[in-house]
């Protein structure tokens, strides 16, 4: 079977080069002629980890492609996967006009070469989505034998290439009478041919709410423990880590997704979790639940700059050093990162901010500019403030021991929110705080 994609962001592009890697005639086609130029020289546009040389492998192998126009994709394709990107509109809704775009362009190049290939709705989209687009390829390219199915993807940035090719779960949704499903189903089954993956087969409709319930579903988990840290952290002696660890032993609720932190953050939670409250206003019902998970969300990575409020009263002129700016470890992504709110408080209320991240600087310069200092290496971040904030959890910052921040702090404060660091031992050497830990009686105040 050969497959097109249309778009090649990040789900795109991880998805077509691990199906090259695989020895699957992958085609790809993206309307940014700059990003195409790049990816055909093997290069990714991002971060992420070991894609590039995946892609590189697969551009000169020969099994992918880059097509220049969507005439050429069409042409040699058996199913066409649209990748494109689903942003909020400003009301939190989602919007679907690089969706029913990328359907226009393929009705008009299905019309131009009465070529038909399945089309394999990729990107999130709201219920109802690919039946819209079966009817709007169906009205422009003058063709009935057309087939949408839909096939979320439950990909995280940072590990995309992995979970590409080792899935929980492959979902097919299709329509009409679950010929193309069956199509998709022996692909997929062909592809992992090695490994046991669940293949579940449903209406589009449904495909489309698997989506939006599995991140709406980790958001919730996630909003939840940050609720529970913020009352622990209240409670002297008592750690939501341990709370945690404890609670997902229970097999009902299980140990993932439960790291308490500054927030959600990313293209995908804050993103979906708004587009379904947004969709299910629309039905008319109210989804208090989301509402809140969207509402605690925001208002997390405020529990951050209060602490250090409370900790300096007044944080005017006091250098602060912000370790980790990325969403999350392992990729260059800023979108909806808690540093974003984080960095802009500590920069309204004065205090002279200092940055690092291993991969995200580029990106963070276009977003803080002059307002912030830019830093090599995280001692050269942490030297001299006099508190230092852990955001991200990459494992450089792991590296790092008490004694580093107490030799290179003008006063050793650190604040973990990330929870990198172990708490006992920090606490013998530095000011030690932490998302969801109530501190013990004896702080060391004076260290
Ligand atoms: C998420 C989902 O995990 C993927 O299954 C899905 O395919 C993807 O969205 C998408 O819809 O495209 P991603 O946004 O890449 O993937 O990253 P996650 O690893 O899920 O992390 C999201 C955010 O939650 C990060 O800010 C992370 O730091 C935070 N998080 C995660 C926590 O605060 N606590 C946790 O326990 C886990």
């Amino acid at each position: 079977m050969k497959i097109g994609f249309i778009g090649l962001g990040f789900v795109g592009l991880s998805t077509a080069a691990a199906f090259a890697s695989k020895d699957i005639k992958v085609f790809g086609y993206d309307n940014d002629s700059k990003k195409l130029e790049l990816i055909s020289r093997g290069l990714v546009p991002f971060y992420e980890p070991s894609l590039q040389d995946l892609l590189k492998k697969s551009i000169s192998s020969g099994f992918f492609k880059i097509c220049y126009s969507l005439e050429e994709l069409i042409l040699q394709t058996d199913a066409v996967f649209i990748a494109v990107g689903t942003p909020s509109n400003n009301d939190g809704s989602i919007n679907l006009s690089y969706v029913f775009g990328a359907a226009e362009s393929i009705a008009e190049a299905i019309r131009k070469t009465r070529h038909a290939p399945t089309i394999v709705v990729k990107s999130t989209v709201t219920p109802g989505t690919a039946k819209q687009i079966k009817q709007l390829i169906i009205a422009s390219a003058g063709e009935d034998h057309i087939s949408v199915c839909s096939n979320p993807e439950f990909l995280r940035e940072g590990s995309a290439v992995q979970d590409t090719l080792n899935p929980h779960l492959v979902v097919i949704g299709c329509d009409d009478d679950f010929g193309q499903a069956t199509l998709l189903k022996a692909f997929y089954e062909g592809l992992y041919s090695e490994k046991k993956i669940p293949i579940m087969i449903t209406t589009t409709s449904t495909a489309e709410m698997i989506k939006y319930t599995n991140n709406a579903f980790l958001a919730t988990k996630i909003s939840f423990i940050n609720t529970i840290a913020n009352i622990c952290q209240r409670i002297e002696g008592c750690d939501v880590e341990t709370v945690a660890q404890a609670i997902g032993m229970d097999p009902r609720i299980g140990p993932l997704f439960l790291r308490a932190g500054a927030g959600y953050g990313g293209s995908c939670f804050p993103k979906d979790v708004k587009a379904l409250i947004s969709f299910s206003e629309s039905r008319r019902y109210n989804p208090l639940i989301l509402s809140s998970v969207d509402t605690t969300n925001r208002l997390q990575p405020f529990e951050v700059t209060a602490l250090v409020e409370k900790i300096f009263r007044n944080i005017s002129r006091i250098k602060i050093a912000v370790l980790g700016l990325a969403f999350k470890k392992d990729t260059d992504d800023l979108r909806e990162a808690v540093s974003i709110p984080i960095v802009n408080t500590l920069i309204d209320r004065e205090a002279i901010v200092r940055v690092y991240d291993p991969k995200a600087m580029t990106n963070a310069k276009g977003i803080f500019g002059a307002r912030v200092t830019f830093c090599n290496s995280a001692l050269e971040c942490i030297s001299g403030t006099e508190c230092c904030i852990i955001l991200t959890d990459w494992e450089e910052f792991k590296q790092l021991r008490p004694e580093d921040f107490k030799k290179n702090m003008s006063r050793p404060i650190v604040i973990d929110s990330r929870r990198v660091f172990d708490a006992p031992k920090f606490e013998k050497v530095v000011e030690f705080h932490a998302i969801g830990r109530g501190q013990p009686k004896a702080q060391n105040k004076n260290l």
